[in-house]
């Protein structure tokens, strides 16, 4: 009895002794073919197992991917950047201020995309874009939010300089009230630390989409209006003008120029 059970152990141990392999070639065939079916099944359900888990990753991951992800540009977002109290854009000279709010480029605004494209993601009916029938014309949200900015800069800059307002009051309240409406959607809930008095949330990151790729996304050739607004500050006479600025290589370029060719150019803010 006790040397039974010490050849068993010896066999469990993998002793090669000549006991130890007598027990196990006597009872290999029905054992063996045991251990290989449960180990057969306890695979496949592994691989079943790894195969589920691989699924439920990768739908966790597109869920995590579309997370906040914007619905024309598909912009994450995907940058860390830091904000702060006081940039050089409120600079204490207004002059040098007012020549830095100047460089900011609004021309991307306007993209032209097509009706049927406007009609399969919830985009209302635009005008036309006028060189090709088949497109409506659309303004960026994102730049005609900082045209706003600008607008309301200017109106500001001449109210500190003692300098006439020159843009309409209506237009400027338009405006405000556009922004509110963006910050009531945007709903942005980064918490901004207390620091002290007027420097709420300096140094903090913020987590943002790239203003980069939306530029890139505008001036997709695709899209690109050939379009620049000249004057800010400006109601224009003649808007068409404002869209005659299709590179060479523009899919639109022929039809512009064809165009200004049978009407001729008119002064974009004159009669
Ligand atoms: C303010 O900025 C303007 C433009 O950059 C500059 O010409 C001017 O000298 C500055 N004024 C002062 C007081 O620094």
């Amino acid at each position: 009895m006790e040397k039974d059970s010490k050849e068993y152990l010896l066999v469990q141990d993998g002793d090669e002794s000549d006991d130890g392999h007598i027990y196990q070639s006597r009872s290999s065939s029905n054992l063996g073919s045991k251990l290989k079916w449960t180990s057969l099944v306890l695979l496949a359900l592994s691989i079943l197992l790894n195969i589920c888990l691989v699924m439920k990753m990768s739908i966790l991951k597109t869920a995590l991917d579309t997370r906040g992800r914007s619905k024309y540009a598909g912009l994450e977002f995907s940058e860390r950047i830091l904000y702060h109290t006081e940039t050089e854009y409120s600079h204490k000279n207004e002059t040098y201020a007012e020549e830095l709010w100047e460089t900011i480029d609004t021309n991307p605004v306007a993209i032209t995309l097509s009706y049927e494209y406007a009609r399969e993601n919830d985009l209302l009916e635009p005008r036309p874009f006028p060189w090709d029938e088949s497109k409506g014309l659309f303004y960026i949200n994102g730049f005609h939010q900082l045209h706003c900015l600008k607008l309301i800069k200017r109106s500001l800059s001449e109210y500190r300089l003692d300098l006439p307002q020159t843009l309409e009051r209506q237009h400027i309240s338009h405006c405000l009230d556009a922004l509110r409406q963006n910050v009531l959607c945007a709903a942005d809930d980064t918490p901004m630390p207390t620091l002290h008095s007027h420097a709420t949330g300096d140094n903090q990151a913020m987590q943002c989409r790239s203003w980069d790729k939306l530029i890139e996304w505008a001036r997709d050739p695709e899209k690109d209006a050939c379009y620049r607004i000249v004057d800010e500050y400006k109601d224009p006479v003649h808007n068409l003008e404002r869209f005659a600025y299709c590179s060479e290589d523009s899919r639109y370029y022929e039809t512009m120029t064809n165009y200004f060719a049978k009407w001729g150019h008119k002064n974009l803010f004159d009669d």
